[in-house]
């Protein structure tokens, strides 16, 4: 059997394989489930900028929030019945049952009013910080450069917040990958994980009505997470962490190759029971052993842009060829 040891943000993780941030690791006991089935770490499912300074302005008996209106319903119905306060207990019980890292996640928008919050975190145990910022502009407010400067200034303020490791959890939307990517390194991230899924909506032409889309993701999709770290590994210098369709071993095992540390899973634990992630840790098992790989280290990066060849393919040469040769 390989040996699927790597190292994410500095932690040393027995196995590539994280849970991703989602209800799946939102109580102490399905945390427990993740260690037992093989997960190298656990994300824990994100608490919301908007819930966390929505419980301080009560504290100071404040009601003027300026808060997203999109978020507003949601949070009247999470806060009602679970104080962020329980996500610190969350941390503290967790990191005494398992033995894995347990990696904290706020989703944002900005850094304003969390940042004690983000150091009570810290001190509550949790071995890393997941920040998902999800900045959703259509009113115009900024441009392209003000959007990435404020993924920057998210970014600062958390560091000098707290301590342990950082990682972004980013959307693959930007005008300029690499360059929001090299700028996110040279602000000192620890790690970005590429990427966060966005839920889409559909619209039922029966009812009339717009729904939400399809929930989980399809396994296809771990192509868009493959081709971007395939392209940045080499160029950076941080961890790169995989999300979005991995969905079996041997997808987890491309995005190793691509460069990736580690490779979250989240749709195919919702589709299969926690319990799945032993077979996705078999599959990964059986395909290093028949290829010879000893280690995660020994194959990670191996198909990333590195070498000229692969960097065509995943660079626009490859879709030159395919619509010019049809
Ligand atoms: C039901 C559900 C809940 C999720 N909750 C969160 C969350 O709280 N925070 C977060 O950063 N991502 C959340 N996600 C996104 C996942 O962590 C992951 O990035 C996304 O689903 C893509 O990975 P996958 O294809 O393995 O599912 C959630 C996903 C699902 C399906």
């Amino acid at each position: 059997m390989a040996d699927l040891g790597t190292k994410y943000l500095g932690l040393e993780l027995k196995s590539p394989l994280i849970v991703g941030s989602s209800g799946l690791s939102n109580t102490v006991d399905e945390i427990r489930k993740c260690e037992k089935a093989g997960a190298g770490a656990v994300v824990l499912k994100s608490i919301f900028e908007e819930q966390i300074t929505s419980e301080i302005s009560k504290e100071i008996q404040s009601s003027n929030i300026d808060m997203h209106p999109e978020a507003a319903e949601y949070i009247q119905s999470v806060t009602r019945d679970r104080s962020v306060y329980q996500y610190l207990d969350l941390i503290t019980d967790s990191k005494k049952a398992v033995k894995i890292p347990v990696i904290a996640s706020v989703n944002c928008v900005s850094a304003d009013g969390w940042l004690d919050f983000a150091a009570k975190i810290e001190k509550a145990g949790a071995d890393a910080l997941e920040v998902n910022v999800y900045i959703f502009d259509i009113e115009h407010r900024d441009d392209s450069k003000g959007i990435e400067e404020r993924y920057l200034k998210i970014l600062k303020a958390v560091k000098s917040a707290v301590k342990i490791p950082v990682a972004l959890k980013i959307s693959n939307q930007f005008t300029n990958l690499s360059s929001i990517a090299r700028d996110l390194e040279l602000h000192g991230v620890d790690g970005i994980v590429m990427f966060n899924r966005f839920l889409y909506n559909d619209i039922n032409l029966d009812k009339m009505k717009v729904v939400q889309g399809r929930g989980v993701s399809s396994p296809d999709e771990f192509m868009i997470p493959l081709r971007w770290i395939g392209l940045l590994s080499p160029q950076l210098r941080i961890d790169l962490c995989a999300s979005t369709g991995i969905h079996n071993g041997l997808d987890a095992a491309k995005l190793i190759l691509a460069g990736a540390k580690a490779v979250q899973v989240t749709s195919a634990l919702y589709l299969h029971k926690i319990e799945y992630l032993t077979e996705i840790t078999r599959q990964l098992n059986e395909w290093m052993d028949k290829n010879g790989y000893k280690s995660i280290h020994d194959m990670r990066g191996t198909l990333s842009a590195k070498d000229p060849s692969v960097s065509k393919m995943f660079s626009r040469f490859q879709y030159m060829k395919y619509i010019i040769e049809r």
